[in-house]
């Protein structure tokens, strides 16, 4: 049976780390499942990734930016998500189109009725049956990616450098897209444990397959 999961949030929410622990879940159940995390996934979409990451790319406009994630998107529902889907599989997605809402809609003041056309566009249509929002504030959230990253758990990428003001819409964002579609987000408070929203995600889940 088909299932679509998304993660969002702000950066440091801890998106990828229950990510990895939900797919693992599901694994150990015997669900077919499959990872993706944006922008990425895809061969076409690493090498996209590579241009939005880039620090020399500083000037790279706001507009720029949606059409290279819409891209990678494309790419990536076409060939990855959408095939996998039709077999009956689940997917876990690290990001998907509402990053694009957070981010270039409420983040850089971009028309949000135009991104939504753009991204509906980019993904067919195809929007997630349950998108788990790790709600953090904007301090704790950079605070966490900044002591990863004396750890050399990965770099600062050009997407890292927006300031802080600029986050926080992002995160008021999040906040009013869920609000507007409380059928399919899910806000956990993710400044609780890492285990302990694994455990709420994992009853999230549970509740969503169990309802099929
Ligand atoms: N619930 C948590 N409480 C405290 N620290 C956490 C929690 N979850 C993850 N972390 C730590 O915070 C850092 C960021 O976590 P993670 O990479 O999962 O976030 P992310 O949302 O994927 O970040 P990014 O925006 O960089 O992709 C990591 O060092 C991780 O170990
Ligand atoms: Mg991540």
């Amino acid at each position: 049976m088909p299932l679509f999961i998304t993660f969002e949030g702000p950066e440091g929410s801890g998106k990828s780390t229950q990510v990895r622990f939900l797919v693992e879940w599901l694994k150990e159940r015997g669900f077919s499942v499959l990872s993706t995390r944006e922008p990425g996934g895809t061969a076409i979409g690493n090498a996209v990734r590579q241009v939005l990451l880039d620090v020399q790319h500083a000037g790279m406009r706001p507009r720029t930016e949606v059409f290279l994630f819409s891209a990678a998107r494309a790419q990536l529902v076409d060939e990855v998500i959408r095939p996998f889907l039709e077999r009956g599989g689940v997917v876990v997605s690290d990001r998907y189109a509402d990053s694009t809402l957070a981010y270039q809609g409420y983040g850089h003041g971009m028309d949000l009725g135009m991104l939504r056309r753009i991204s509906e566009f980019a993904t067919g249509g195809l929007w997630p049956d349950l998108t788990i929002y790790l709600d953090v504030p904007v301090e704790e959230g950079l605070r966490r990616k900044r002591k990863a990253n004396i750890r050399g758990e990965g770099e600062l990428n050009r997407l890292d450098m927006a300031d802080v003001e600029f986050h926080r819409r992002v995160r008021n964002g999040y906040l009013a897209l869920a609000e507007s579609d409380p059928a399919r987000w899910r806000v956990l408070d993710g400044t609780k444990p890492a285990d302990s929203l694994r455990d709420e995600i994992e009853k999230v889940v549970s509740e969503m397959l169990f309802r099929r």
